[in-house]
């Protein structure tokens, strides 16, 4: 079992809305794209990325600008999202430096990438085998040594930290109260309550080098690897 339909299908009815949605995580969102440019600010002049679930497309807008020579692949299972993240690419002039492959990333060719972006997808995958599978897909699309930039939600729910970190993430501005009560419930199923650990381990099975956390902002965290 891969990423659920309903997931795919929950994207492409809030597609237009996703942007404006995300607006209470937004200083989240930028810190972990001033961590993916250190973390690739030694690529080439003419890198090519693959941003896996690109959705609106978050992590090109915020690297074409500043690497105005590299390629974006962006992929993603819901035709919406992407079309709102083509729709962006195009306001803001780097659609010319752009493909966009509505599907999994097993479904694209492997032509080798310097670097991966994967933001907010992984913890879509609940099965751990399917979610290994993910991150080993991505391996075999990047060059040896390419890197990986990793984020999800996750948590360790047995960790005594634990209810204190979950109500500080539902203590977020704008959030209401049924949206909170429903996200307490789903956490652990409709996404994946694997521990960090347990993510690492799966990112290093997948191919890649021992990850390294770099970044936590409650629920969220980060990790900067690269393939063997
Ligand atoms: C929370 S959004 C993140 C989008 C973007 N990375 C960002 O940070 O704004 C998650 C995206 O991952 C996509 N997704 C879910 N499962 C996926 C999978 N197995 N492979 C690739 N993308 C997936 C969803 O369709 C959705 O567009």
């Amino acid at each position: 079992m891969s990423t659920p339909p309903a997931v795919t299908q929950a994207f492409n009815a809030h597609a237009e809305a996703y942007d404006r949605n995300l607006e209470p995580i937004l200083a989240i969102k930028g810190t972990l794209h001033l961590l993916i440019r250190w973390q690739f600010s030694g690529l080439p002049d003419a890198a090519r990325v693959l941003v896996a679930g690109a959705g609106t497309g978050a992590e090109a807008r915020f690297l074409a600008p500043i690497f105005p020579r590299w390629r974006f692949t962006l992929v993603d299972p819901s035709e919406a999202m992407l079309a709102v993240g083509r729709r962006n690419a195009v306001a803001e002039g780097f659609a010319d430096r752009c493909e966009f492959h509505v599907g999994l990333v097993s479904s694209l060719a492997a032509d080798p990438f310097d670097a991966a972006t994967s933001v907010l997808v992984s913890h879509f995958l609940t099965d751990a085998a399917d979610r290994q599978a993910y991150f080993a897909e991505i391996a075999r699309r990047l060059k040896p040594g390419g890197l990986l930039f990793n984020a999800d939600l996750c948590a360790d729910l047995l960790d005594p930290s634990f209810g204190s970190v979950m109500d500080l993430w539902l203590a977020q501005a704008g959030m209401p109260d049924e949206r909170k009560v429903s996200f307490r419930a789903v956490f652990g199923r409709g996404v994946a309550a694997h521990g960090p650990a347990e993510v690492e381990a799966m990112i290093a099975r997948a191919g890649f080098s021992a990850p390294a956390q770099c970044f936590q902002a409650a629920l969220i965290r980060g990790w900067v690897t690269a393939r063997m």
